[in-house]
Protein backbone atom coordinates (compact mmCIF):
# COMPACT_ATOMS: atom_id res chain seq x y z
CA UNK A 1 0.00 0.00 0.00
CA UNK A 2 1.27 3.27 -0.17
CA UNK A 3 -1.06 5.51 1.68
CA UNK A 4 0.59 8.85 0.32
CA UNK A 5 -1.41 8.49 -2.88
CA UNK A 6 -4.62 6.50 -1.83
CA UNK A 7 -6.36 5.31 0.88
CA UNK A 8 -6.25 2.03 2.81
CA UNK A 9 -9.52 -0.10 2.84
CA UNK A 10 -9.94 -3.08 5.17
CA UNK A 11 -13.69 -4.40 4.02
CA UNK A 12 -15.49 -6.79 5.53
CA UNK A 13 -17.88 -9.18 3.70
CA UNK A 14 -20.37 -10.91 5.63
CA UNK A 15 -22.05 -12.53 2.89
CA UNK A 16 -24.90 -14.53 3.88
CA UNK A 17 -24.37 -14.26 7.80
CA UNK A 18 -25.62 -12.60 10.97
CA UNK A 19 -29.06 -11.83 11.46
CA UNK A 20 -29.79 -8.22 12.74
CA UNK A 21 -29.88 -8.95 16.03
CA UNK A 22 -26.17 -10.43 15.92
CA UNK A 23 -25.51 -7.68 13.45
CA UNK A 24 -26.11 -5.22 16.26
CA UNK A 25 -24.22 -7.08 19.07
CA UNK A 26 -21.19 -6.97 16.69
CA UNK A 27 -21.30 -3.77 15.88
CA UNK A 28 -21.19 -2.55 20.04
CA UNK A 29 -18.03 -5.25 19.99
CA UNK A 30 -16.65 -4.08 17.48
CA UNK A 31 -16.62 -0.04 17.51
CA UNK A 32 -14.29 0.71 20.62
CA UNK A 33 -11.59 -2.13 19.01
CA UNK A 34 -11.04 0.10 15.50
CA UNK A 35 -11.84 3.45 16.68
CA UNK A 36 -7.87 4.16 16.51
CA UNK A 37 -7.50 2.62 12.72
CA UNK A 38 -5.60 4.45 10.23
CA UNK A 39 -7.66 3.11 7.10
CA UNK A 40 -11.24 2.99 6.03
CA UNK A 41 -13.28 0.17 7.84
CA UNK A 42 -15.87 -1.01 6.65
CA UNK A 43 -18.63 -3.65 6.91
CA UNK A 44 -20.63 -4.92 3.69
CA UNK A 45 -23.44 -6.63 5.54
CA UNK A 46 -27.08 -8.50 4.01
CA UNK A 47 -29.51 -6.20 3.37
CA UNK A 48 -31.75 -7.00 6.15
CA UNK A 49 -28.98 -6.13 8.30
CA UNK A 50 -28.40 -2.38 6.96
CA UNK A 51 -30.28 -0.91 9.64
CA UNK A 52 -29.31 -2.51 12.81
CA UNK A 53 -25.60 -2.16 11.12
CA UNK A 54 -26.47 1.74 10.58
CA UNK A 55 -27.80 2.31 14.06
CA UNK A 56 -24.64 0.35 16.08
CA UNK A 57 -22.50 2.30 13.94
CA UNK A 58 -24.04 5.87 14.73
CA UNK A 59 -20.63 8.33 15.57
CA UNK A 60 -17.66 5.35 15.26
CA UNK A 61 -15.50 5.04 12.15
CA UNK A 62 -17.29 2.28 11.05
CA UNK A 63 -18.78 2.31 7.76
CA UNK A 64 -21.44 0.25 6.62
CA UNK A 65 -21.56 -1.38 2.96
CA UNK A 66 -24.10 -3.87 0.81
CA UNK A 67 -23.20 -6.53 -1.09
CA UNK A 68 -24.87 -5.65 -4.13
CA UNK A 69 -27.12 -3.00 -5.64
CA UNK A 70 -29.47 -3.19 -8.52
CA UNK A 71 -28.88 -0.33 -11.37
CA UNK A 72 -32.26 0.64 -12.43
CA UNK A 73 -33.50 3.57 -10.15
CA UNK A 74 -36.93 1.82 -9.20
CA UNK A 75 -39.55 -0.80 -10.93
CA UNK A 76 -40.35 -4.36 -11.86
CA UNK A 77 -36.94 -6.15 -10.06
CA UNK A 78 -38.57 -8.29 -7.28
CA UNK A 79 -36.35 -8.96 -4.90
CA UNK A 80 -33.38 -5.96 -6.06
CA UNK A 81 -32.48 -3.20 -3.61
CA UNK A 82 -31.17 0.32 -5.92
CA UNK A 83 -28.49 2.62 -4.89
CA UNK A 84 -30.80 5.32 -4.10
CA UNK A 85 -32.36 2.71 -1.64
CA UNK A 86 -29.09 2.12 0.11
CA UNK A 87 -28.05 5.74 0.48
CA UNK A 88 -30.86 6.87 2.14
CA UNK A 89 -30.59 3.73 4.61
CA UNK A 90 -27.03 5.28 5.61
CA UNK A 91 -24.97 2.98 3.32
CA UNK A 92 -21.29 4.49 1.87
CA UNK A 93 -19.89 0.98 -0.08
CA UNK A 94 -21.09 -1.74 -1.98
CA UNK A 95 -19.38 -4.69 -2.82
CA UNK A 96 -20.58 -5.46 -6.78
CA UNK A 97 -19.51 -8.31 -8.99
CA UNK A 98 -18.22 -10.64 -6.13
CA UNK A 99 -17.03 -13.53 -7.86
CA UNK A 100 -19.87 -15.67 -5.61
CA UNK A 101 -22.71 -13.83 -7.54
CA UNK A 102 -20.94 -14.02 -11.18
CA UNK A 103 -20.95 -17.96 -10.26
CA UNK A 104 -24.64 -18.35 -8.77
CA UNK A 105 -26.60 -15.19 -9.56
CA UNK A 106 -25.91 -14.89 -13.34
CA UNK A 107 -23.92 -11.92 -12.99
CA UNK A 108 -21.99 -10.79 -16.60
CA UNK A 109 -19.21 -8.45 -16.77
CA UNK A 110 -21.89 -5.98 -18.31
CA UNK A 111 -23.72 -6.24 -15.26
CA UNK A 112 -20.87 -5.29 -13.00
CA UNK A 113 -20.60 -2.43 -15.06
CA UNK A 114 -24.15 -0.93 -15.23
CA UNK A 115 -24.57 -1.77 -10.95
CA UNK A 116 -20.66 0.04 -10.87
CA UNK A 117 -21.73 2.97 -12.57
CA UNK A 118 -25.15 2.75 -10.80
CA UNK A 119 -23.59 2.88 -7.74
CA UNK A 120 -21.17 5.95 -8.20
CA UNK A 121 -23.30 7.85 -9.74
CA UNK A 122 -25.34 7.87 -6.83
CA UNK A 123 -22.30 8.62 -4.61
CA UNK A 124 -21.87 5.35 -2.99
CA UNK A 125 -18.14 3.58 -3.12
CA UNK A 126 -18.22 0.65 -5.59
CA UNK A 127 -16.34 -2.26 -4.03
CA UNK A 128 -16.03 -3.96 -7.76
CA UNK A 129 -14.69 -7.31 -7.53
CA UNK A 130 -12.58 -9.06 -10.48
CA UNK A 131 -10.22 -12.29 -10.09
CA UNK A 132 -9.91 -15.73 -12.00
CA UNK A 133 -10.44 -19.19 -11.80
CA UNK A 134 -8.34 -21.71 -10.58
CA UNK A 135 -8.79 -23.11 -14.62
CA UNK A 136 -7.87 -19.86 -15.74
CA UNK A 137 -4.69 -19.39 -13.53
CA UNK A 138 -3.25 -22.36 -15.12
CA UNK A 139 -3.83 -21.91 -18.47
CA UNK A 140 -1.94 -18.49 -17.92
CA UNK A 141 -4.55 -16.31 -18.58
CA UNK A 142 -5.18 -14.51 -15.24
CA UNK A 143 -3.44 -11.41 -16.53
CA UNK A 144 -6.00 -11.43 -19.80
CA UNK A 145 -8.70 -12.24 -17.26
CA UNK A 146 -8.44 -9.30 -14.68
CA UNK A 147 -7.77 -7.33 -17.00
CA UNK A 148 -10.72 -7.64 -19.26
CA UNK A 149 -12.97 -7.68 -16.17
CA UNK A 150 -11.71 -4.56 -15.17
CA UNK A 151 -11.86 -2.60 -18.63
CA UNK A 152 -15.31 -3.75 -18.99
CA UNK A 153 -16.40 -3.02 -15.28
CA UNK A 154 -15.50 0.34 -15.79
CA UNK A 155 -16.87 1.32 -19.57
CA UNK A 156 -18.28 4.49 -19.41
CA UNK A 157 -16.86 5.80 -16.06
CA UNK A 158 -15.39 9.53 -16.09
CA UNK A 159 -12.16 10.24 -14.34
CA UNK A 160 -13.80 12.11 -11.63
CA UNK A 161 -16.28 9.04 -10.68
CA UNK A 162 -12.80 6.92 -10.54
CA UNK A 163 -12.46 8.32 -7.40
CA UNK A 164 -15.75 6.25 -5.77
CA UNK A 165 -14.53 2.86 -7.37
CA UNK A 166 -12.49 0.71 -5.53
CA UNK A 167 -11.34 -2.63 -7.03
CA UNK A 168 -10.82 -6.04 -5.28
CA UNK A 169 -8.85 -8.38 -6.47
CA UNK A 170 -10.26 -11.96 -5.41
CA UNK A 171 -8.86 -15.32 -7.06
CA UNK A 172 -11.80 -17.29 -7.23
CA UNK A 173 -9.27 -20.03 -6.08
CA UNK A 174 -8.46 -18.30 -3.01
CA UNK A 175 -12.43 -17.34 -1.78
CA UNK A 176 -13.60 -19.70 1.33
CA UNK A 177 -10.43 -22.00 0.48
CA UNK A 178 -8.40 -21.42 3.20
CA UNK A 179 -5.68 -21.47 -0.01
CA UNK A 180 -4.62 -17.85 0.28
CA UNK A 181 -2.53 -16.48 -2.96
CA UNK A 182 1.29 -16.11 -2.29
CA UNK A 183 1.83 -11.63 -1.29
CA UNK A 184 3.88 -12.14 -4.69
CA UNK A 185 0.82 -13.36 -6.38
CA UNK A 186 -0.91 -10.53 -5.05
CA UNK A 187 1.30 -8.13 -5.74
CA UNK A 188 1.58 -8.87 -9.56
CA UNK A 189 -1.89 -8.96 -10.30
CA UNK A 190 -2.88 -5.71 -8.34
CA UNK A 191 0.30 -4.19 -10.49
CA UNK A 192 -1.26 -5.25 -13.47
CA UNK A 193 -5.17 -4.01 -12.41
CA UNK A 194 -3.22 -0.51 -11.79
CA UNK A 195 -1.72 -0.63 -14.96
CA UNK A 196 -4.85 -1.46 -16.95
CA UNK A 197 -6.79 1.95 -14.81
CA UNK A 198 -3.35 4.07 -15.96
CA UNK A 199 -4.01 2.86 -19.73
CA UNK A 200 -7.62 4.21 -19.49
CA UNK A 201 -7.40 7.12 -17.20
CA UNK A 202 -3.78 7.80 -16.53
CA UNK A 203 -0.84 7.65 -13.99
CA UNK A 204 -2.73 10.20 -10.94
CA UNK A 205 -5.80 7.95 -11.40
CA UNK A 206 -4.16 4.92 -11.20
CA UNK A 207 -2.09 5.76 -8.35
CA UNK A 208 -5.18 7.25 -6.07
CA UNK A 209 -7.50 4.23 -7.13
CA UNK A 210 -7.66 1.71 -3.70
CA UNK A 211 -6.84 -2.11 -5.47
CA UNK A 212 -7.61 -4.39 -2.59
CA UNK A 213 -6.82 -8.42 -2.09
CA UNK A 214 -9.64 -11.19 -1.23
CA UNK A 215 -9.00 -14.66 -0.39
CA UNK A 216 -8.59 -16.07 2.55
CA UNK A 217 -7.20 -12.92 4.07
CA UNK A 218 -6.94 -13.67 7.84
CA UNK A 219 -5.43 -12.10 11.32
CA UNK A 220 -1.81 -14.49 10.22
CA UNK A 221 -1.70 -13.05 6.48
CA UNK A 222 -3.16 -9.89 6.24
CA UNK A 223 0.35 -7.79 7.59
CA UNK A 224 2.54 -9.44 4.82
CA UNK A 225 -0.15 -9.07 1.60
CA UNK A 226 -0.74 -5.45 3.29
CA UNK A 227 2.85 -4.93 2.77
CA UNK A 228 3.00 -4.89 -0.85
CA UNK A 229 3.40 -1.99 -2.62
CA UNK A 230 -0.01 -1.86 -4.80
CA UNK A 231 -1.74 -4.02 -2.36
CA UNK A 232 -4.24 -1.17 -0.43
CA UNK A 233 -6.36 -3.02 1.71
CA UNK A 234 -8.70 -5.95 1.60
CA UNK A 235 -11.99 -7.92 1.27
CA UNK A 236 -12.39 -9.95 3.87
CA UNK A 237 -15.09 -13.20 3.96
CA UNK A 238 -14.70 -15.16 6.84
CA UNK A 239 -12.48 -13.67 8.92
CA UNK A 240 -14.66 -10.50 8.94
CA UNK A 241 -17.34 -12.51 11.22
CA UNK A 242 -14.92 -12.14 14.36
CA UNK A 243 -14.41 -9.00 15.85
CA UNK A 244 -11.04 -10.29 17.58
CA UNK A 245 -9.65 -11.59 13.78
CA UNK A 246 -11.31 -8.48 11.76
CA UNK A 247 -9.68 -6.27 14.18
CA UNK A 248 -6.33 -7.88 13.87
CA UNK A 249 -6.32 -7.01 10.70
CA UNK A 250 -7.43 -3.73 10.80
CA UNK A 251 -4.39 -3.02 12.61
CA UNK A 252 -2.30 -4.54 10.34
CA UNK A 253 -3.13 -1.90 7.88
CA UNK A 254 -1.22 0.51 10.00
P1 LIG B 1 -12.89 -15.27 2.35
O1 LIG B 1 -13.85 -14.45 1.36
O2 LIG B 1 -12.06 -14.24 3.07
O3 LIG B 1 -13.81 -16.02 3.24
O4 LIG B 1 -12.04 -16.14 1.47
C1 LIG B 1 -13.37 -13.33 0.69
C2 LIG B 1 -14.45 -12.78 -0.19
O5 LIG B 1 -15.20 -13.56 -0.78
O6 LIG B 1 -14.60 -11.54 -0.31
Amino acid sequence: MNRNLRKTVIAGNWKMNMTPSQTTAFMKELSPMVTDAVCDVVLCVPAIDIPAAVAATAGTNIHVGAENVHFEEKGAFTGEISAQMLTEAGVTHVVIGHSERRQYFGETDHTVNLRTKAAVEAGLHAITCVGETLEQREQGITAEIVSMQTKIALLGLDADEMKRVIIAYEPVWAIGTGKTATAEQAQEVCKIIRDVIASLYGDNVAQATSILYGGSMNAKNAAELLEKEDVDGGLIGGASLKTADFTTIVHAAG
